[in-house]
């Protein structure tokens, strides 16, 4: 089994590279059919939006605007703080059909404070695109329009996701493994 260390935990496969790609195309497509115009503009949430926003965005292929938002919420843990940080300026997207792109919604936090916080700027339109939704986790009335996998609680890595600041790197994605099985062959 393909599996990964990172700081004290391990991990194993759950998302290969090839089912991200594939997923990543069809979201793309439907993104593509959604909007029309060249009038929509990307916003993503880094630091970990960013991997699934390259592939996306090429996939779409349409043109398009970038913006970035800076987050931080989950810390060192795996369980999110609840407490979500703005690191720099809100970009401005009065008018916009916005996509927001994140790599995952876990208790929905980030994603409704970026909502409000975009909304003030009267955009056209605003939707969300993750790589993973948690809908089970999700403690706000948030909507993914556009994911690529949905996940229960389990805390998963790659393709952007990070623990404690590593993993962001790897091109697929591993969850978890729990303790009562970790120390088994
Ligand atoms: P939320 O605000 O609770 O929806 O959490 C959003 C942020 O927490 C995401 O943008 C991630 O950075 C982080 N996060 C949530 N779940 C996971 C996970 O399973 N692995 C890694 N990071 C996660
Ligand atoms: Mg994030």
């Amino acid at each position: 089994m393909k599996t990964v260390t990172l700081h004290d935990l391990s991990f194993r496969l759950r998302f290969s590279e090839e089912e991200i790609r594939r997923r990543v195309q069809e979201v793309a497509a439907a993104i593509r059919g959604d909007y029309e115009t060249s009038r929509h503009v990307f916003v993503v949430i880094l630091n970990g939006g960013m991997f699934f926003a390259v592939d996306l965005l090429r996939s779409v292929g349409v043109p398009c605007t970038v913006a970035t938002l800076r987050t931080s919420s989950y810390g060192a843990g795996t369980t999110s703080s609840g407490v979500v940080e703005f690191i720099g300026a809100i970009p401005d997207v009065g008018g916009r059909d916005v996509i927001i792109v994140e790599d995952i919604v876990d208790t929905g936090t980030t994603v409704h404070l970026v909502r409000e916080a975009l909304l003030r700027q009267q955009p056209r339109s605003i939707a969300v695109a993750a790589v993973v939704d948690k809908p089970g986790s999700h403690a706000h009335d948030v909507t993914v329009d556009y994911r690529c996998f949905r996940a229960e609680s389990e805390f998963l890595v790659g393709y952007g996701l990070d623990y404690a600041g590593l993993g962001r790197e790897l091109t697929d994605i591993f969850e978890r493994i729990p303790e009562k099985t970790a120390d088994q062959p």
